[in-house]
């Protein structure tokens, strides 16, 4: 039998069941010959996820092939987000990245990297239909292997000191983009999370807030130049739905944690942040990916340091 499966960007994957014969190669190129076991299994995997388990009976794959890990960033088209699918789709116990954008079009640097595992997908965080449609593609793309890490990045800085006038609609705004939405994404995708969970074990839901959502660390922060009272409102209370999770979800086998990125070099950060996006998001992402019952409902640093509420 021979499978013929179009990825993300073009990569055409082939594979001959039960044969040594298979291909991993860009539309056009010439086959570039053999592949280990190892690489064959991944293929395979890869292969089922698209087709729907209908290509190869289960006697051909070995057990942990099944552990298919999906992982969903959003605000994937720069910054913190890129930077974690950017080390992602590089981690081999990761098989499937859905990089989600409000604009996936105009996402030139996502759709620059080049990677079988990468499918992206548009994603408005504060629309509901918008959040719908996601899931239901998402479903579509992982069938019963549901979402193994939600990964809830997307967030603004608005910025105003508590004695100038400010507008309710930048409040309600800072709420609606780092709280609300999360809640709303999570709360959506829970059936996926379940699946994941049922089937391998554990589902994760890490959740990107900021040390400012610390309310022990607020009087350290309060020396800071940039006005933060009302984001660090939004990520505190991100902090607390994240505990919220990881209690109801917890018999459902569905983890939350969540994560100060640290200072960063992005579009929020700015130029005088302390870390590189890879500074960053190099631990980070190991980080989030060795997640274990240990970590549920905790607060943690991009290098695994606990934060204080
Ligand atoms: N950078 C830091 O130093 C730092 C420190 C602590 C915590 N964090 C947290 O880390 C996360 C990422 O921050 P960052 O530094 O990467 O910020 P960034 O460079 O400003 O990127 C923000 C990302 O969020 C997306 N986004 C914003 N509103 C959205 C919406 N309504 N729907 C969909 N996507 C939306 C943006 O998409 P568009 O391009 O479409 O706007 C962009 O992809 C945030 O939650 C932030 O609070 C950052």
């Amino acid at each position: 039998m021979l499978e013929r499966v179009v990825c993300a960007r073009g990569w055409v994957q082939r594979v001959r069941d039960r044969g040594a014969t298979k291909t991993l190669r860009k539309e056009g190129e010439k086959d570039n010959g053999e592949w280990g076991d190892n690489e064959m299994v991944r293929i395979h995997a890869v292969s089922r996820y698209k087709e729907g388990r209908k290509t190869l009976g289960p006697s051909t794959l070995p057990l942990n092939s099944f552990k298919m890990v999906a992982v969903l960033v959003t605000g994937a088209n720069r910054g913190i987000g890129l930077g974690l699918v950017r080390q992602l789709v590089k981690e081999p116990s990761v098989d499937i990245v859905i990089a989600t954008a409000r604009d996936v079009g105009k996402a030139v640097d996502l759709k620059a990297i080049d990677s079988p595992k990468l499918h992206l997908l548009k994603l408005e965080i504060v629309d509901e239909k918008s959040i719908a449609v996601a899931e239901k593609k998402f479903a579509g793309i992982v069938g019963d292997n549901g979402l193994d890490i939600l990964i809830n990045n997307a967030g603004i800085f608005n910025k105003a000191r508590l004695n100038e006038q400010f507008s309710k609609d930048l409040v309600m705004e800072q709420l609606e983009v780092n709280t609300v939405a999360p809640l709303m994404i999570t709360n959506k995708f829970y059936g996926l999370l379940k699946k994941a969970a049922d089937k391998k074990g554990s589902a994760q839901v890490a959740n990107i807030s900021s040390m400012a959502g610390s309310i022990d660390f607020a009087p350290v922060m309060a020396s800071h130049p940039t006005p933060t009272a009302i984001y660090a409102m939004s990520k505190t209370a991100l902090n607390m739905l994240t505990v919220k999770l990881s209690l109801e979800w917890k018999q459902d086998n569905i983890r939350a944690t969540c994560f100060c990125p640290g200072w960063v070099k992005t579009d929020m950060g700015g130029d005088n942040a302390m870390l590189t996006l890879d500074e960053s998001t190099v631990p980070l992402t190991k980080l989030i990916l060795s997640l274990t019952e240990d970590h549920n409902g905790k607060y943690f640093r991009y290098d695994g340091e606990k934060i204080a509420w």
